[in-house]
């Protein structure tokens, strides 16, 4: 288990001893200094305004980013919400900490390894994805309460009021709505409540439409007068529960009640000058992170041309996807060798085990049918990164999985459910909705936290300071790899942001990539290598939100990724 008293640092031999003594004793990069602007980036304008409105009121990042993550769940309902859970990696700087706050979901304390099998012993894969059944015990709620309580200045009755008003007032439905809830039509018909919340006479509303949700300003008024115990116990919690069992799903009392917030040291690794913050279990991010940039930085990727830029990348990838399936789960039920996955050791053998020239077979041939198809969805689930001016980060990516989550609406209360229950591994060896495999680490078991992929990161040296992170299912954790590359070359996060995407996560053994990630000539010589290409619709790769402190020249930038819709503001004139 990772020790929570400090980071878990990757570092050769001698000197992780040292690092260890020495951290919290001084500050990795020198002295705090401020920025000179605070910087707000979403995924959609409404939030980074409800943002931006927090820090005018003398908030600090952290109460924007309890009113982002709210306003996120009013006018994003298909990417994150009450129902759901998600990361919150913070960087207090008056004290120089970075702390990982992990509400994730959690399974039901019903919960079992078979829930999801047919009497055949079948995995019935919509049973983790739509209804009340797919839904974990959510967390943004008791995450929402926690910042308050314990980083924030202003009281949630303030933090909450923009995103009370909008669920009272309504905001108007466009284009990227509409083809969600399209998608999810059938499942939020057959969610009485959740019709009556997003559809319009069970049809999707029209572009313009203003959706009111009365019952989530309810809700939320609720959280802004009594924290946690609005959500976790009472008449609200007797409803969520109630709602679930009546239509199937396992959820009790108890399950509420129990839910905690957990703090945990992030992973924190170095890549040449740059350090990076990042996700710890129960995300597979950080470790995914450290051990591709491990193996990249022996193979001194930068100094190579683009194909063999790719074909390492791809190569990195590919061992750290199968470490992911083989071991990753949630820290407080299963033991991870977390030292020995990021060992430099180890990720110099990984290193080396990659051949040059070719591509490594993930599995033999006729185990790779087993491995699923590549996700076709890509931009749900969402990111948020805040930089106030007194220095104080927030890197936040928050989920309810698929669009509109498991389409489920507990009548009353305005919160629509989760299906994280599909990032555990249902049955070993058989792939998720995002094709990923895994084993007994990420078995479901009762009260436990699935495995995720959302990786919010901060990476820092003397020169500067980046916040970022994306949705994107399997893919985030190389999207964020890439952003990194990129970052630690130069440019700005607009060029971060915007560069092509692509990915490989082992099984399917097949490099996913935006069609302008490669030319004809890159993909030949990488077909050529002995890679698999599958082109994936740009819309669905991402929506990455970064803000960069650059410390050297004294500027703060912001970028918003062009795939979505979201807003990146740098703030000038904040208090
Ligand atoms: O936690 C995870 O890894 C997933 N539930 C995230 C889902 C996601 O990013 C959906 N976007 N495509």
């Amino acid at each position: 288990m990772i020790p929570t008293a400090r980071p878990l640092r990757v570092l050769p031999g001698v000197r992780l001893l040292c690092a260890i003594l020495l951290f919290g004793l001084s500050a990795a990069h020198g002295a705090p200094v401020t920025p000179p602007a605070a910087a707000i980036a979403s995924a959609h304008p409404a939030a980074t305004q409800a943002g931006e409105q927090i820090l005018a009121a003398g908030g600090n990042a952290f109460d924007a980013a309890i009113a982002v993550a709210a306003t996120l769940a009013v006018v994003e309902p298909y990417s994150s919400g009450l129902g759901g859970g998600g990361f919150w990696l913070l960087h207090l700087s008056g004290e120089d900490r970075s702390v990982f706050v992990d509400g994730r979901e959690r399974a039901p304390l019903a919960a079992s390894p078979d829930m999801y099998l047919n009497n055949s012993g079948e995995l019935v894969p919509e049973l983790a994805l739509n209804g009340p059944l797919a839904a974990g015990i959510p967390g943004v709620p008791a995450a929402l309460d926690h910042l308050a309580a314990h980083y924030a200045r202003l009281p949630l009755s303030q933090s909450l009021a923009p995103a009370i008003r909008l669920a009272r007032d309504g905001f108007t439905i466009d284009a990227h709505y509409r083809r969600l809830a399209d998608w999810r039509l059938e499942v939020l018909r057959a969610s009485p409540a959740a019709d009556e919340q997003f559809l319009l006479a069970g049809e999707v509303p029209p572009e313009g439409h203003l959706l009111r949700q009365p019952e989530l300003a309810g809700t939320l008024e609720r959280i802004a007068a009594r924290g946690r115990d609005g959500f976790y116990t009472g008449e609200l919690a007797e409803q969520l529960v109630a709602g679930v069992r009546e239509a199937g799903g396992i959820w009790t009392m108890e399950d509420l009640r129990d839910y905690r917030i957990i703090e945990r040291a992030p992973i924190v690794f170095d890549y040449g000058d740059w350090t990076i913050t990042s996700a710890p279990p129960p995300s597979a991010g950080g470790v995914g992170l450290a051990q591709m940039l491990g193996m990249l930085a022996d193979l001194n990727i930068n100094a190579q041309d683009r194909v063999t830029r790719v074909h390492l990348s791809v190569e990195a990838m590919r061992r750290a996807y199968r470490d992911r399936a083989a071991f990753l789960g949630d820290p407080d039920q299963v033991e991870m060798p977390l030292a020995r996955l990021m060992h430099p050791f180890y990720l110099v053998g990984l290193a080396r085990d990659i051949d040059p020239n070719w591509a490594t077979p993930s599995q033999p041939p006729a185990l790779q049918e087993a491995a699923g198809e590549p996700a076709d969805e890509g931009r749900d689930t969402t990111h948020f990164s805040i930089l106030d001016k007194e220095g104080n980060r927030v890197a936040a990516t928050l989920s309810i999985n698929y669009p509109f989550g498991a389409g489920f609406v507990p009548p009353g209360t305005g919160v629509l459910l989760n299906d994280e229950m599909d990032d555990f591994a249902a049955q070993p060896g058989v792939a998720n909705a995002y094709g990923l495999v895994g084993g007994e680490a990420n078995a479901i078991a009762p009260g436990k936290r699935m495995l995720s992929s959302m990786s919010p990161t901060f990476v820092e040296s003397d020169q500067g300071v980046a916040i970022l992170g994306t949705p994107g299912g399997s893919r985030i954790i190389t999207m964020v790899l890439n952003a990194v590359l990129a970052l630690t070359e130069g440019g700005t996060p607009a060029d971060w942001v915007a560069a092509p995407r692509f990915h490989h996560q082992y099984l399917p053994d097949v490099i996913q990539h935006e069609p302008a990630a490669f030319d004809a000539e890159e993909a030949a010589a990488l077909q050529a290598m002995g890679h698999r290409l599958e082109p994936v619709d740009p819309g669905m790769f991402g929506n990455m939100q970064v803000i960069y402190w650059d410390r050297s020249k004294q500027r703060v930038q912001a970028a918003s990724d062009p795939r979505g819709q979201g807003e990146a503001k740098v703030l000038t004139g904040a208090p």
